[in-house]
């Protein structure tokens, strides 16, 4: 499939890097660049040759939010009943192999939020997060209101969204919004070592722990704990 708002490559390391490619608009993303991105991530995940995926944007934006231009004629019907959040922007949830976000500039809003559906967080020192949907009179509803507050204390999530703050990326490693900060050079080399060290692992042994890792996190310890065990017995299976 061929992309406009997205480009896509395969790296030696079975490694499938997604770049967010709408620099003038600092990477907001609209409606084209989610479905875009959602159809590249399915492609991944179905290609045995890939073994972890990658996102990333340009070194001055991630992603600088949904598309506020878009948005602002969107109506209560365009909002829930087309479900403009939950028709593609959800896809990434349902990726099967580890997702790495890499992080330069700013990732506010359903930026924040995108990065935080990844399994992991590699900023770069001039990234920014922010959830500053406050400011225009909404809240953050890409996951952002629930992810923040599981990843966080409680009190610090309701500052970010209440505020609509930014955190730098040794604020956001800090916090544990993030893996690890570097210095902005480095970080495709440093997310691609982490891409490369993930990939080689076992595909099958990595789609269960997802699996059992992202099902456990919202069920009580016992359920958790016999999913856990349900999910190991297969992986003898391989
Ligand atoms: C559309 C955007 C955009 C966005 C930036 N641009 N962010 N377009 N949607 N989210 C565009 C600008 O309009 C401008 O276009 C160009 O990108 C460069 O932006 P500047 O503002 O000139 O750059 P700068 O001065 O460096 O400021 C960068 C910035 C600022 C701090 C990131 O652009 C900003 O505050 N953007 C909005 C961030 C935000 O509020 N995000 C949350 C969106 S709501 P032109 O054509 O003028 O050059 C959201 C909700 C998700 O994400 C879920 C909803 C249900």
């Amino acid at each position: 499939m061929t992309y406009e708002m997205i480009q896509t490559r395969i790296d030696a390391d079975k490694v499938g890097v997604v770049t967010l490619n709408r620099p003038k608009q600092l990477n907001a993303l609209n409606e084209q660049l989610m479905t875009e991105l959602g159809a590249a991530l399915k492609e991944f995940d179905d290609n045995p040759a890939i073994g972890c995926m990658v996102i990333t944007g340009s070194e001055k934006a991630f992603a600088a939010g949904a598309d506020i231009g878009a948005m602002a004629t969107y109506s209560f019907a365009d909002v829930y009943v087309h479900d403009y959040i939950t028709r593609n922007w959800e896809i990434i949830r349902s990726v099967r192999k580890p997702v790495i976000a890499a992080v330069s500039g700013f990732a506010l809003g359903g930026g924040c939020e995108l990065a935080m559906m990844c399994d992991f967080i590699i900023a770069a020192d001039n990234a920014k997060f922010g959830q500053p949907e406050i400011k225009l009179g909404i809240f953050p509803g890409g996951g952002g209101s629930q992810r923040l507050m599981r990843q966080l204390p409680m009190c610090q999530a309701k500052l970010l969204m209440f505020t609509g703050d930014f955190l730098n990326a040794e604020e956001a490693l800090a916090m544990g919004l993030v893996n690890q900060a570097v210095p902005r050079a480095q970080l495709l080399e440093e997310t691609m070592k982490l891409a490369a060290r993930i990939a080689e692992k076992s595909p099958v042994a990595l789609k269960f722990l997802k699996n059992s890792m992202l099902h456990g996190a919202d069920m009580p310890l016992p359920a958790a704990l016999a999913h856990e065990a349900a999910m190991i017995s297969l992986v003898f299976d391989s």
